[in-house]
């Protein structure tokens, strides 16, 4: 199974930031991690000249390929510059820029017609925690966004607990282990036992002191990382959580 370590910088970063992507090339040039870093469009060029044995990704994408869309993006351009990967349902896209289940689907499609490696997120809120419907909203979030995809080659999936994301607080290892489980057994009973290899990343509040023992769960292969992504000091001590861990 793949390791895979991705930094979602959000609207974060300037030309100076480049040089945390600089170091982390340096320092990772020979890892077998798959590390991904998704800086905002305006850095995607100049990120993708100068990584190196990373991999960088978009947050975002238009579902249609081109058009009168005014300040869009599509997938078509990013592959024109060497893009990888991409980020798509996000839950600050659901909440914030009211992406629906219904538009992540075309986006996740398009993304994976375009053969971007592409990280789909779901989570619950902690309304939906407490009343105890998170497997319940997570198989929704699944199937609605994933509707009408048929090739999962390129798909990694993100759970990423909302009330985790940004705050210090992580779910119990327990919990993010019987989660994981839930996704992985719910991803292969709808497509298929090519589904045990799609990549499940863990997301929300990692740092380099939780990520050793969330890395250990059963099924996590990685992490989708925000704040700490940010920096070589705080992203560097991730990835050798990951490195650390047994193939
Ligand atoms: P965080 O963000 O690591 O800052 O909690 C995670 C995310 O939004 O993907």
């Amino acid at each position: 199974m793949r390791k895979i370590i991705a930094g979602n910088w959000k609207m974060n970063g300037k030309l100076e930031n480049l040089l945390e992507i600089k170091k982390i090339s340096n320092e990772f040039a020979r890892s077998k991690i798959e590390i991904i870093i998704c800086p905002p469009f305006t850095l995607l060029s100049a990120a993708s000249e100068l990584a190196k044995n990373v991999y960088i990704g978009a947050q975002n994408l238009h579902p249609e390929n081109e058009g009168a869309f005014t300040g869009e993006i599509s997938a078509n351009m990013l592959v024109d510059l060497g893009i990888t990967h991409s980020i798509i349902g996000h839950s600050e896209r659901r909440n914030k820029h009211n992406e629906t289940n219904e538009i992540v689907a075309r986006k996740v499609k398009i993304s994976l017609e375009k053969k971007l490696q592409t990280i789909i997120c779901i989570g619950e809120t902690e309304l939906q925690r407490k009343e105890n419907s998170t497997l319940e909203i997570l198989e929704q979030q699944l199937l609605d966004s994933l509707a009408n995809n048929t090739n999962f080659e390129k798909l990694i999936v993100a759970y990423e607990p909302i009330w985790a994301i940004g705050t210090g607080l992580i779910p119990e290892v327990s919990e993010i282990s019987k989660i994981h489980d839930f996704i992985r057994v719910r991803l292969v009973e709808l497509y298929g036992s090519n589904a045990s290899n799609i990549p499940l990343l863990y997301g929300g509040s990692v740092n380099g002191s939780n990520a050793p023992e969330i890395f250990n769960v059963n099924n996590v292969n990685g992490a989708l990382v925000g704040g700490a992504s940010l920096s070589f000091e705080k992203f560097a001590p991730i990835i050798r959580a990951i490195e650390n861990t047994s193939p």
